[in-house]
């Protein structure tokens, strides 16, 4: 079969991880996949970055938009971030155009991903965004396709290891909020407005991607109760630690009798749960449904190699699949089959 061409918007901490798995795993990926994945295009904005790999002989779009529109390539993958701009400009043209997109945005599709599904639907192509939610854990695909017939009751956990890198460090070392805060920003953990980790603002992002895949909802990320991590301190910690509780900041999203209730906030777990000792950058997710049970995932939350893990899967499916027969929806029930979302009272 032909190679499956891919063009890579953003090469930031995801992409330029991306770019090195792809060349140092071409061999395995042409065996595993049934044909080979090249890198047929690149666009970021600063063309002389040293990115840590050689990109001389791949060809370079200024422009994400122009990279959507006019590269030679099957599939466009954006890792550029944030809901408006360049990349919402260039996944929608790249979805007009019949490619197919991967993306880690998941402030863009909390914000555009009805709309982003419906017209990926309507053009017959993937949208996949594995990577969006708890990084390399298989979230989606999981909520997407192996529970499909579970009814899900509740989908919560750790879902922002930025905050999970903090709370974890400020407690076992005693380092300040603001020097962990740091540190997650130059490990890559961090966005690039970190006040979306710090603030909750990204975990809500995930919760409500969720929330629409458990229960069929349309997207509903500003009905969610937010509060974020920034005024915990070390007494709040250690006065947990004295009851036998940890802090993690945790999305919940749950079905109750009068409607769906999504929140986020610094929550007190008890010690010897699962949860409460999940550290560092490692994210949790448990989702409650009525055949499987409780399952329970618990993998690398954040960073260059994890992220770009589950976007080369999102890669590789995109290569395993046929052309014009894509019969997976895009959020789990069709975007135009999505109940109207009805917050709990
Ligand atoms: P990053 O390190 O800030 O990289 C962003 C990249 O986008 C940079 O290469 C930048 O170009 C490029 N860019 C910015 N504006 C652009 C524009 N107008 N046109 C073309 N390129 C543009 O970000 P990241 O951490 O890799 O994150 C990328 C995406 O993955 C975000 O949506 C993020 O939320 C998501 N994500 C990240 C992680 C993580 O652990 N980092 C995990 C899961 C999901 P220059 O390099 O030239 O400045
Ligand atoms: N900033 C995010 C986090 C990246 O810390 O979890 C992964 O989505």
């Amino acid at each position: 079969a032909d190679a499956l061409k891919v063009g890579i918007a953003g090469l930031g901490t995801v992409g330029a991880s991306l770019v090195r798995i792809i060349r140092e795993r071409a061999e395995e990926l042409a065996v595993t996949c049934g044909r080979a994945i090249e890198i047929g295009a690149l666009s970021a904005r600063d063309r002389s970055r040293d990115r840590g790999v050689d990109l001389s002989d791949i060809t370079w779009f200024g422009s994400a938009e122009a990279m959507a529109t006019e590269a030679d390539i099957d599939v466009f993958v954006e890792l550029i971030g944030g809901a408006e701009g360049a990349a919402d400009q260039a996944v929608r043209a790249a979805l007009e155009r019949g490619l197919h997109v991967v993306t880690a945005n998941k402030a863009l599709l909390a914000k555009h991903g009805v709309e982003l599904a419906a017209l990926a639907e309507e053009k017959g192509v993937l949208l996949n965004f594995e990577a969006a939610v708890a990084g390399g854990i298989p979230v989606i695909k999981a909520l997407r396709e192996s529970l499909t017939g579970n009814k899900v009751s509740r989908v919560y956990g750790i879902m922002n290891g930025t905050c999970n890198y903090i709370l974890t460090r400020m407690e076992k070392e005693g380092l300040s909020f603001q020097d962990c805060l740091r540190e997650a920003q130059r490990l890559g953990y961090a966005e690039a407005d970190p006040t979306f980790d710090i603030e909750g603002n990204d975990t809500a992002h995930k919760l409500a991607i969720l929330t629409t895949l458990a229960f069929g909802t349309q997207i509903a990320a500003d009905e969610i109760y937010l509060e974020g991590i920034s005024n915990i301190s070390i007494q709040d910690i250690e006065a947990a630690a004295d009851l036998g509780y940890r802090i993690k900041l945790l999305g919940v999203a749950q079905k109750t009798e009068s409607g769906i209730e999504q929140r986020v906030h610094p929550t007190m777990v008890p010690r010897d749960t699962v949860i409460a000792q999940v550290d560092g950058v490692t994210n949790a997710v448990a989702i409650e449904s009525d055949i499987l049970g409780e399952l329970l995932m618990v993998g690398p939350g954040a960073g260059g190699d994890a992220t770009a893990s589950a976007v080369l899967g999102d890669i590789a499916d995109i290569a395993k699949s046929r052309p014009g027969e894509q019969r997976v929806p895009v959020l789990g029930t069709p975007a135009k089959a999505l109940a109207p979302y009805v917050k709990a009272r």
